[in-house]
């Protein structure tokens, strides 16, 4: 069915995530988010990460409740959908999913109430939060997820252009348990300079643990082969690898 894809020759990249083997944060899951919109997209994204690195996906939907009403139950369905197709492409990789929720008031009330909510391995909890407004109380909401027993981990902090101006907050959140995840996009000025320069920041002090490819589209798959001018990659201790065996 998906025979068309075997016909496509490796192109050399000049990156490679070997290194970094487990990718924790993607949209692959067809059509319930901004990301993918077909399986046959998610098999060729697939194909690109494996050929970029990567053995180990863990994708994670949107779950935001004014646009993405994501249920572990929709989430588990897609996956399956994502898993046969691969199965019947013969590709070998390891496909999971959990979720990137968006910090609003349907996600504390799920938090609150104890309703299920899917996390990455060691039952971490990947977040995002808004990327105009700051929330009054980041360091509570995440406070609030330690306390219910989930490690938060806070997707692309360089991304939060209100940080910019004051970028010992995210001292205080790693200090206070938070783990950060940086987007492998912003070791380049895709996102813009600023975005760039504090991820080399966060780099710079140690503070993040992990990173993401944050793909949604192959066009975030094909810049990613360029965009490590500063050779993070290949010396930053990200920590990624770590979660495969837990
Ligand atoms: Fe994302």
């Amino acid at each position: 069915m998906l025979s068309w894809l075997f016909g496509k020759s490796k192109t050399a990249e000049i990156v490679q995530l070997d290194r970094i083997g487990i990718d924790i944060h993607s949209h692959l899951i067809p059509g319930i988010d901004d990301g993918v919109e077909t399986v046959e997209e998610s098999i060729e994204m697939i194909l690109k990460m494996k050929e970029l690195g990567y053995s180990h996906i863990i994708t994670t939907p949107h779950v935001i409740w004014d646009c993405y009403r994501n249920t572990p139950d929709i989430i588990r369905q897609g996956l399956k959908q994502v898993r046969d197709a691969c199965r019947d492409a013969n590709i070998e990789v390891n496909v999971q999913a959990a979720a990137e929720y968006f910090i609003d008031e349907h996600f504390v009330e799920m938090l609150s109430k104890g309703e299920e909510l899917l996390t990455l391995p060691g039952k971490r909890l990947l977040v995002e939060l808004p990327y105009s407004t700051p929330l009054m109380n980041t360091s509570e909401t995440l406070f609030g997820i330690l306390a219910k027993g989930y490690q938060p981990v806070l997707a692309h902090p360089e991304r939060y252009t209100y940080f910019h101006s004051q970028p010992e907050v995210f001292q205080k959140l790693v200090a206070q348990g938070c783990e950060l995840q940086v987007n492998v996009l912003s070791l380049s000025s895709y996102y813009g300079p600023n975005v760039q320069k504090m991820a080399n920041w966060l780099l710079e002090k140690q503070l993040v643990s992990f990173l993401g490819s944050d793909a949604h589209k192959m066009g975030h798959l094909d810049m990613i082969s360029k965009c490590d001018k500063n050779g993070w990659l290949s010396k930053y201790p990200f920590q990624n690898e770590k979660l495969v065996s837990k």
